[in-house]
């Protein structure tokens, strides 16, 4: 097989910079025989260049010069693992313009952007990859492309964020509440210092807009995915839902509909038969729905150096055998419809609400009045404990209208004999 080096710069040398330079090293001795060439990484872009050269012992490697790179015609490949949205769009689209392929983690700007991206490779013939910017080491991205592409798929669904499904573990199996939770989820190194994108889910509708733009073939942003996180989840809704035979996940959803694509981010009550079910700590999975697949579901970490490092260095092997083969920019933009997104209060779910109310002859009966009035249908309603002068009462729903639901929600919050409504929770229910 011919001997060809392939060169690569990367951008960005933290935790999944680091991982990628690593597995690259440790992958030297196969890569002729995997890809047909060898890839050398001959520049590393960072702005703290003394910790970068000792990081690697290869003070020639390191730049904080982007123009060293961009106008070096022998870089091939640019793999940019900086995060933010700027300058990694500026660095992207000017390795692309120069003919080069690009591999990216970053979901913040595939989410918002990924469509003038790919348009610019298509246009310029090279690759954009982007495995790891939804659900790390998972292969998803690739396989909902090429693998799936015989579907018309209809769900993919998720726990793709590795934090807070390591809370929601941790409350479920522990009894812990919220704060506690997520102070172990800080001290174990899962939750950032600031955890805010994490816990209120958009850190997930990121992923949810990138994977619901390739599952429907159809452009969706981050503008798009509404996102509802974990910080109301307590101890007793967890209890509640155990009793029901389910456990509470924080589901990224994208379902195609009748009235267009469904795409956000909430907790779900989630039967304990589903297979996500069974996806706790900070593990992630994606599970989709096709016409000829049936159900798949793809399992593995989220997050972190080698996992992350994973999907980015199979990104970079894909490009190289395109390189190779001559065939860079096979598989492109796949938004080839234009879908609607369904608005929020247009999507049927069903609820779990739980509601503190006085204990009254009568308030059962203004409750389903209320939702009789929004069109809502209840399935049950239960009368939980009671404590002094008021009662528990846990309500569900049968599927309806969001926007109905949360009218009902406001009218019996706002009645007299109504103390607090505490949770509404969604509960998963396949079509
Ligand atoms: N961490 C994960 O597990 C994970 C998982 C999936 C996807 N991702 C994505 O992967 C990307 C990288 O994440 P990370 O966790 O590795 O980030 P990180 O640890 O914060 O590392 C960022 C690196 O980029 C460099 N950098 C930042 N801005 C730069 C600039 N303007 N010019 C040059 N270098 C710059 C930093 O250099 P200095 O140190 O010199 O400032 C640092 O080396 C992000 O898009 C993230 O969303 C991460």
């Amino acid at each position: 097989m011919e001997n060809r080096t392939i060169y690569a710069a990367i951008l960005g040398l933290g935790t999944v910079g680091t991982g990628t330079w690593k597995v690259l090293q440790a992958q030297k001795e196969e890569m002729q025989h995997k890809l047909g060439a060898v890839i050398e990484v001959k520049k590393i872009l960072v702005r703290n260049t003394a910790k970068a050269a000792a990081k690697t012992g290869l003070p020639e490697l390191v730049t904080d010069d982007w123009e060293e790179i961009v106008k070096d015609d022998s870089i091939e490949i640019v793999i940019e693992l900086m995060g933010g949205l700027e300058p990694a769009r500026t660095y992207i689209r000017e390795a692309l313009e120069a003919g080069k392929h690009v591999v990216t983690a970053n979901k913040d700007l595939i989410a918002s952007d990924h469509g003038h991206l790919l348009d610019l490779a298509k246009q310029k013939g090279c690759d954009l990859m982007f495995e790891a910017a939804v659900a790390g080491a998972i292969p998803v991205i690739l396989p909902l492309k090429q693998s799936l592409a015989a579907n018309h798929l209809t769900e993919v669904m998720g726990i793709i964020n590795g934090t807070t499904n390591f809370i929601l573990t941790k409350m479920a199996q522990e009894n812990m509440e919220f704060a506690d939770a997520l102070a172990l989820a800080t001290k174990l190194g899962y939750a950032e210092a600031d955890p805010t994108a994490d816990i209120e889910g958009l850190d997930a509708a990121r992923k949810v807009a990138i994977l619901a733009s390739i599952a429907f073939n159809s452009r969706v942003t981050i503008e798009d995915v509404k996102n509802e996180g974990i910080t109301k989840i307590t101890a007793n809704d967890i209890r509640y839902a155990k009793e029901m035979g389910c456990c509470i996940k924080l589901i990224g959803m994208a379902h195609m509909a009748e009235k267009g694509i469904e795409a956000y981010v909430a907790p779900m009550l989630i039967p304990e038969s589903h297979p996500l079910a069974a996806v706790n700590d900070s593990y992630n999975a994606v599970f989709v729905r096709g016409d000829a697949v049936d159900n798949a579901m793809f399992l593995g970490r989220g997050a972190g150096e080698l996992p992350t490092a994973s999907a980015v260095v199979g990104d970079v092997f894909e490009v190289a055998r395109n390189i190779v083969h001559g065939c860079c920019g096979r598989v492109s933009c796949t938004c080839y419809k234009q879908l609607p997104v369904v608005a929020m209060e247009e999507i049927n779910s069903r609820y779990f609400l739980r509601v503190q109310v006085e204990d009254k002859i009568g308030v059962l009966a203004m409750l389903a009045d209320v939702f009789a009035q929004h069109q809502v249908s209840v399935e049950q309603m239960i009368q939980k404990r009671r404590s002094g002068d008021f009662a528990e009462i846990v309500v569900i729903t049968a599927r309806v209208r969001e926007g109905d639901f949360r009218k009902a929600v406001e009218c019996i919050s706002e009645k007299p004999n109504v103390q607090k409504v505490d949770s509404v929770i969604r509960v998963y229910g396949a079509d």
